[in-house]
C-alpha cells in the first residue's frame, strides 16, 4: 500500500520536523524489532519509536539498515530511562543507545520521566543540549512532562523541547497539556494512542467505524491527527501496522470528533507523571 508519500510532517521549533504517524515498539522482543521495523518501513512508516527500556535499539537500528531506505529519510526516538539520569550517566546512557542502534545521529532524544523524586531532570536536559550541540542528536524533547516541568526547564535552561511525549489518548485528551504545548512551541506526541487496545471495544467507535467503513483504531487515530498530535501506535503484527497507517484518506466530521471527546474519563494506561520515579 502506498502511503510513503501520505504521511505529513509537522514542524518543529528548532527548524527540523517529524513524520506525524510512526512505529511504536514497546514490548516487541530485540528478536522481532528488525524484521517488523523493516516490514513497517517498507509500508511507508519513515518513524519510529524506541527507548533504552525496551531492549530493542539493536533490532530497531538492524531494521532502519535492512530497509534500504536512506538515513536522511527515517526518523527514529529513544529515550533515557530514569536510571540514567544525571549528566555523567545520560551520556554514557546515549553512547549506549546510539552504539546499539548503530547509527551516526539520532533524530530524537527524550527524557522518558521528568522522574521528580530524583530532581535530576534539569540535570539531564542540559546533558541533552550538550549532546545536540555536538550533532550526534538533531533535536530534543521531553516525555511525560507536566506544564510545572516545562514551567521549571523554561526557567532553567535556553533551550525548548520541541515534542512532550504523553499519554494521550480518547479517555485522556490531556487538553492542558495540549494546550500548554500550543502555546510554547512544543508539539505534542501521544504514547498508547489506543489506550493499549483498551478503548477499541467502545461503542462509540463501533459506530463511528461503521459510518466512515474504516475500524475503531483507524478512528482514533485519525481523531489524534485532527487533533494535530504526532502518534506512534504500536503493533506487532505487520496487517495491523499497516491498519493503523492507513488513515490519510479519510476524515472525521465535527460531529463524530466531539463524540470522541465525549468519551474522556481520566482513565490512564500508566502511572501519572508526578508519581513515576
Ligand atoms: N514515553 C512513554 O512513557 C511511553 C509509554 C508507553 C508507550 N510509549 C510509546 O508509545 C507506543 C504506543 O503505545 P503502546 O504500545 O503503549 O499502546 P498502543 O499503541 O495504544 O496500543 C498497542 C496495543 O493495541 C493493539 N493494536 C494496535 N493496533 C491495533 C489495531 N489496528 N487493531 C486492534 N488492536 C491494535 C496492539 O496489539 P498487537 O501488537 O497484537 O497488534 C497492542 O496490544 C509504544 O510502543 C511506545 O513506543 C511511550
Amino acid at each position: 500500500m502506498g502511503v510513503v508519500n501520505e504521511i505529513p510532517r509537522i514542524q518543529l521549533n528548532d527548524g527540523r520536523s517529524i513524520p506525524q504517524l510512526g512505529l511504536g515498539v514497546y514490548k516487541v522482543a530485540d528478536a522481532a524489532a528488525g524484521e517488523l521495523v523493516q516490514s513497517a518501513i517498507e509500508a511507508g512508516y519513515r518513524h519510529i519509536d524506541t527507548a533504552t527500556l525496551y531492549r530493542n535499539e539493536r533490532g530497531v537500528g538492524a531494521g532502519m539498515r535492512a530497509s534500504g531506505v536512506p538515513r536522511e529519510e527515517l526518523f527514529v526516538t529513544t529515550k533515557v530511562w530514569n536510571d540514567d539520569q544525571g549528566r555523567d550517566r545520560t551520556l554514557r546512557a546515549f553512547d549506549e543507545s546510539i552504539g546499539l542502534l548503530g547509527l551516526d545521529y539520532i533524530d530524537l532524544y527524550l527524557i522518558h520521566w521528568p522522574a521528580p523524586t530524583q530532581d535530576r531532570y534539569v540535570e539531564t536536559w542540559h546533558a541533552l543540549e550538550e549532546l545536540k550541540a555536538s550533532g550526534r542528536v538533531r533535536s530534543i524533547g521531553v516525555s511525560n512532562f507536566e506544564p510545572h516541568h516545562l514551567e521549571r526547564l523554561a526557567a532553567e535552561s535556553e533551550t525548548v523541547p520541541v515534542v512532550n511525549q504523553v499519554e494521550l489518548h480518547p479517555w485522556l485528551s490531556q487538553r492542558a497539556v495540549r494546550e500548554y504545548g500550543a502555546e510554547h512551541g512544543i508539539v505534542t506526541e501521544a504514547w498508547s494512542p489506543l489506550a493499549r487496545g483498551r478503548v477499541l471495544d467502545d461503542a462509540v467507535l463501533a459506530a463511528l467505524a461503521e459510518r466512515y467503513e474504516r475500524t475503531p483504531a483507524q478512528v482514533v487515530l485519525r481523531w489524534h491527527l485532527q487533533l494535530g498530535n504526532v502518534v506512534i501506535p504500536k503493533s506487532s503484527s505487520i496487517e495491523r501496522v499497516r491498519e493503523n497507517a492507513d488513515v490519510f484518506g479519510f476524515e472525521l466530521d465535527d460531529d463524530a470528533m466531539q463524540r470522541i471527546a465525549g468519551l474522556e474519563s481520566g482513565d490512564r494506561t500508566g502511572l501519572h507523571p508526578d508519581q513515576h520515579g
